[in-house]
Parts: structure tokens; sequence; C-alpha cells
């Protein structure tokens, strides 16, 4: 019932009697408004006037279902919205729901991650209501070698929310990461199940770092959030649905073309790498040399000190 009373106050565009959402949910206008009180105790802010009823002034950053459809506006993608409090990692929780058949475009999100998961087997910082800790099921109809361009697509998107949101100079660094000066906003983990020739689904993890105050000091010169950033509080919702509905334009027109194409000009104006004098670790070379372009296959061209262009396929680059 409060999902319904939610869904009621954020549909009326003024007061909502108490008598129309009881006839609605045919329960009684005591029920409506105990149901009231328990969503201003979580942090709604209603207003009530007599004879006229209920108006909602603002709602709470609260991630679930009810809140983030309310003004999503995508197809697929977030369809089907599974939140949680508190969970060990949206990636895992996404992969057993994916076994079980969950559906492409299902996003899994969580106010706490208490076993987050970084690349490499690192442990992602998740706290509780800070930060945006979402996974994205899909099931593309794809060959299993261009899957790891969905990172890309996902960064893509990622970067131009905060950009649109914030109006901060968040920037990608190739493939992973989204920066902003020079620090770490935002990771992304990339997870597939899938036979020789065969997709069976893929789990695109995102972590943004949104409201965190400070980082613990092994971390502080490394990663940084978009209030410490931009000085402000962001509300977590209003990234969540830009970035999935950027997201969703640029999986279609990777989804046309079973890579970059049609969306790499945009990718290498938001690569932070280009242009820049790096150093590369992967796990066959460690190189030096100046990033001339990421390519529609989602590689990073080096120039070396010789001349040769370079393509690397995976690895840690420096910026
Ligand atoms: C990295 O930069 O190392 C990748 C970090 C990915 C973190 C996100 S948070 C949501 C999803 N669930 C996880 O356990 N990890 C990803």
């Amino acid at each position: 019932m409060k999902e319904k009373i939610i869904e009621l106050l954020n549909r009326a565009d003024d007061y909502i009697s108490g008598e129309e959402i009881s006839k609605h949910l045919g329960v009684s206008r005591t029920a409506v408004w105990k149901v009231i009180n328990h969503l201003r105790e979580e942090g709604y802010e209603i207003e009530s006037v007599t004879r006229k009823g209920y108006r909602l002034v603002s709602s709470p950053d609260i991630l679930n279902e009810e809140e983030l459809h309310y003004n999503l506006n995508t197809n697929v993608i977030g369809n089907k919205i599974i939140s949680y409090d508190s969970v060990d990692s949206t990636n895992q929780q996404a992969k057993k729901l994916a076994l079980e058949g969950a559906g492409e475009g299902t996003v899994v999100i969580a106010e706490e991650q208490t076993a987050g998961k970084g690349r490499r087997g690192k442990n992602w910082v998740s706290p509780p209501k800070t930060g945006i800790w979402m996974s994205i099921i899909l099931r593309p109809d794809i060959m299993p070698e261009n899957a790891s361009m969905l990172t890309l697509v996902a960064g893509l998107a990622v970067c131009k929310a905060i950009r649109e949101i914030t109006s901060l100079e968040a920037s990608i660094k190739w493939p992973n990461d989204i920066v902003v000066s020079g620090k770490k906003i935002c990771g992304l983990l990339t997870e597939m199940n899938s036979e020789i020739d065969y997709v069976n689904f893929v789990v695109v993890g995102i972590g943004i770092n949104v409201n965190i105050e400070e980082f613990p000091p092994e971390l502080d010169k490394m990663a940084t959030s978009l209030m410490i950033e931009g000085n402000q509080i962001y509300k977590r919702k209003r990234i969540i649905n830009k970035t999935l509905e950027i997201f969703e334009v640029y999986y279609k027109k990777y989804l046309e073309t079973e890579d970059l194409t049609n969306i790499i000009a945009e990718y290498n104006e938001c690569c932070i790498n280009i242009g820049r004098n790096v150093k590369v670790t992967s796990r066959s070379q460690n190189l030096k040399g100046i990033v001339k372009e990421v390519t529609r296959k989602g590689e990073l061209i080096i120039t070396d000190p010789q001349g040769e262009d370079i393509e690397i396929t995976s690895g840690e680059v420096s910026i």
C-alpha cells in the first residue's frame, strides 16, 4: 500500500484527498493517514490541508523501485528494478537472478554492499546511502568476444549522465573508470556467463561515489565523490535515471553493429587518455607512449616512442 500511495502522490499535480486515496486503494482513510505518517518518518515531506488533502512536497533520496520508476524514461533498461537495503554485491545478486531467469534490462540496486567487488579481486567500498551501487542484467544476442565493449558503452553513459546532472568535468579513463579532477569517481565491473559462441547473460556493475564525504587515507589520493568535487549533495535517483536512459540509447546503437561504430566519436571526446603520454601495464606487456584513440572495437591505440602504433585490449593506463 505504501508504494501505491507514493505513486498516487507522485502522480497528483496538486493535492489529492485522503478520500480519493482510500477509494482508489479500497482501504479506510485512517489506514491512509497511518501510511502518510509512516512516509513522513521516512523523510517524505507531505503537506496536508483541510478539505484539500495531501501534497507531496519532496521525497527522500531512497532507492526503491517506485521512486526510481516514477521518473524513468526507458523502454527496457530498468523495466524491472530490484532494490535491497543491504546486499553482499549487486553483481553477485544480479548473476543469481539472471540464472533464475531475470530478463533483459533488470536493474539490481542496493543502499549498501557488504562485499562490493572491484576488478581483479579487489574490494569496492560501498557505504550505505551515499553511493550508487547497481548492476544491469543484459541478454544481448552477440558473440562473447564482443561483450567487453559493454563496459565502454556503460562508461560513456555514466560519464554523460554525470556531466549532465552535475556539470562536473567527468571523463572516461579507459577502459573501466570515470574520473573527475584526475581521481576515480566511478568503477565498472562487467561479468559474463557464456558458452563458446553464445552469451547467456552479461551483468554490468556500476559503482558511483555520490555523497561520500571522505575516503580512508589509503584511497584519498585516488578516489573522490561527486559531493567532494561539486560541494553539494546530489540526488542519486536523478543520476541513476539519467544513466539508465542514456545507457539504453547507446546500448541500442551498440547492438546495431555489435561494436562501438555509432558511438566511438563521442567516446573519444569523453576519454581523458587521448593525446596523453601514458604508461600501460597489462598482462602481456608494459609500455609507454602517446594515446592516439580508442577504436570501434574498444582497443586503445598507443603510438610508442619509435612511432609504431600498438593495440592494447586490456590493462591499466596511467593518466
Ligand atoms: C572497479 O573499478 O574495480 C570496479 C568497481 C565496480 C563496483 C560496482 S558497485 C556495483 C557492482 N557490484 C559490485 O560488487 N561491484 C560493482
